[in-house]
This record gives C-alpha cells, sequence and structure tokens, in this order.
C-alpha cells in the first residue's frame, strides 16, 4: 500500500510517524529562527532494476554534519543512525518513485537562537515534481537579482540551514515579481555566486566553466558531479570567477542542485544565450547525469545507494 503525499510517513525522533502526528513546539529555536540545518538527497527510482537509489548518500552526511559544526549545533546521531532512519523511512512508505529526501537537524525546546540543543531529526520523503515551479521547468529565462548572495564573513553560504534560505527567496521572489522564472546572485565583490537553490554553469568554447567554491556558493553535490561527469566525457572544467557581462555573452548556461538536477538557462535579464535553444553540451551532461544518478552508468555506481 502507497500513501498519499498528505499522509506520509515521516521519521521523527526516533519514531515513523503519519506526517500530521509529527508535532512541533511553537516556541522551539527551529520555529522561531530557523536554527536548522538540513539536506535535500534525491533518489532515483530505476525501472530495469526495480530499485530505488539515493545518490550520494555519504557525501550528503558529510555535508549536514560539517553544516552542524559550523554553526554548532550538538548533535546526537551518527551517520550509522543517519542512513537507517533515511532507509526505515522509505521502506515504510513504500516509495516506488523518484524523491526528493528532507533530513534535518533541528534546535528543540525552548531554548534560544543560542542554544545548542536539544538536537533532534526529521527525515521526510517527498515525491518529486511537487515542489516549487522552476524545479520543473524545460528552460529558465533568468534574471541578476538586486540582492547579494551572503557571504563567509557575514552567515556563510557553505552552511546549509534554514535561515540561509531567506536570502535565496528575497532574490527568488523579485525574479517572480519581475515576470522571471528565477534569478542568480552576485557576490558581495559583484561576480556570479549562484542561484537561489542551486549552483551555476556557463560554457564558453567548449570549456565548461563554474564559480569557485570560494564565491559565495554552497558547496553543491550536483556541481561536484557535473563537474566529474563532464571531466570523464573529456571536456575541460575550469572553477573561477564569473563576471557578470560573461552571462550574457556565454554559449550556453545551466543551473544545477538535487531538486533543480540540471535545466538549461535560455536568457539573463533578456539577454538571449546562445540560440535561447538548450546547448549541445548541456544536453550531453543532462543526458548523462539522469544515468549516473540511476545507478546506469559503472564509474559512477559508487555514488547510488540501493534502498529495498
Ligand atoms: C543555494 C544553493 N546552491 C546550490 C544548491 C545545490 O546543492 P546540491 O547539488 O547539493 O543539491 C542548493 C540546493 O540545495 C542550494 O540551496
Amino acid at each position: 500500500m502507497k500513501y498519499d503525499v498528505a499522509n506520509r510517513r515521516i521519521w521523527y525522533k526516533g519514531e515513523i510517524l503519519n506526517v500530521n502526528d509529527a508535532k512541533i513546539n511553537i516556541l522551539a529555536p527551529t520555529s522561531q529562527f530557523g536554527l536548522n540545518v538540513f539536506e535535500g538527497i534525491p533518489c532515483y527510482w530505476n525501472e530495469e532494476e526495480k530499485q530505488l537509489y539515493a545518490f550520494r548518500l555519504e557525501d550528503h552526511y558529510d555535508r549536514l554534519l560539517r553544516s552542524a559544526k559550523l554553526i554548532q549545533l550538538d548533535c546526537p546521531y551518527s551517520k550509522v543512525d543517519f542512513k537507517k532512519a533515511f532507509i526505515d523511512v522509505i521502506k515504510a512508505n513504500e516509495y516506488d518513485e523518484n524523491l526528493s529526501v528532507r533530513q534535518t537537524l533541528f534546535v528543540d525546546g525552548f531554548g534560544s537562537w543560542g542554544s545548542d540543543g536539544p538536537v533532534d531529526m526529521f527525515v521526510a520523503p517527498i515525491p518529486r515534481g511537487r515542489t516549487s515551479a522552476e524545479y520543473n521547468k524545460k528552460g529558465l529565462h533568468v534574471c541578476v537579482t538586486s540582492w547579494r548572495r551572503i557571504s563567509d564573513e557575514t552567515l556563510s553560504p557553505r552552511i546549509k540551514c534554514g535561515a540561509n534560505y531567506i536570502n535565496s527567496r528575497v532574490g527568488q521572489r523579485e525574479a517572480l515579481r519581475n515576470g522571471y522564472d528565477t534569478c542568480l546572485f552576485l557576490n558581495e565583490a559583484g561576480k556570479v555566486s549562484e542561484g537561489p537553490g542551486s549552483c551555476f554553469f556557463i560554457i564558453k568554447d567548449g570549456t565548461v566553466i563554474t564559480p569557485q567554491l570560494t564565491d559565495s556558493v554552497l558547496e553543491s553535490i550536483t556541481r561536484d558531479t557535473v563537474i566529474k561527469i563532464a571531466q570523464s566525457k573529456g571536456y575541460e572544467v575550469v572553477e573561477r570567477t564569473i563576471d557578470r557581462t560573461e552571462l550574457y555573452t556565454c554559449d550556453e548556461a545551466f543551473l544545477c542542485g538535487s531538486a533543480m538536477e540540471m535545466t538549461p538557462v535560455l536568457s539573463v535579464d533578456k539577454y538571449v544565450i546562445g540560440d535561447g535553444e538548450t546547448g549541445m553540451i548541456t544536453k550531453d551532461l543532462h543526458m548523462t547525469y539522469l544515468d549516473v544518478v540511476r545507478g546506469k552508468v559503472e564509474e559512477f555506481k559508487n555514488w547510488v545507494t540501493p534502498i529495498y
């Protein structure tokens, strides 16, 4: 039996519950201040093998622990606990479809924004394709938002915490207000950083280019995946600072992330990218990406974890 989204099972503080029965204290620091760190972990259904694969689970857990460390959450769970909860709750829902699994460590209790605990966890599988509109488009019309990306000197974009997404929100809301699908942020130095929930690549003269990890971006797992796929296919990949004007003159561009996968950017600030269609290299990388995440590419098979 499958559970509809409104009645799905979630793992919450050590138990598997109907999502409607998972209650949180309204005064908990996570409710009041967004004091939590989280991962969105993609799982892909492989129809031939009748298997569900989690993608780069270990890397997601490493980042979750780095995020917790950076904002000093006192995490009572190990990576073994993370993985057991993750697999148990997917099985409890009997999912055989693509998922995004939200795994969150949050500060519970009656503390303040300065509390280091008590830290607890929930794991909520979310069937894909039912989240933000920009994640389901074939191509994106993008603006450079007037808001700057948060920086390592103030609130590091390296930390995947709930509160950081308010910066994403203001950029995204501005883009939608002005008729775009989504936005790109410049960092405090005025150089290109990333999208509100995704990393960014351009392609120029056959070279695949993305901002450096020190240009105010999340240490994105998809960004790393795309780099490694591109290198394996023989493309030159360069991590370097990107100027704003390069956005308007590049041959191809795309945003990528666990939720976004790889989505072509067709225009930036109404400057058409290339011929306004999905570029050849973007298409090539995307096709391979879709096979890699389903465990179909031998070279990258160690990135997938079977659930069943
Ligand atoms: C701001 C930001 N950048 C990049 C990404 C992509 O990261 P990942 O590929 O690890 O999902 C995300 C997605 O969570 C994000 O929120």
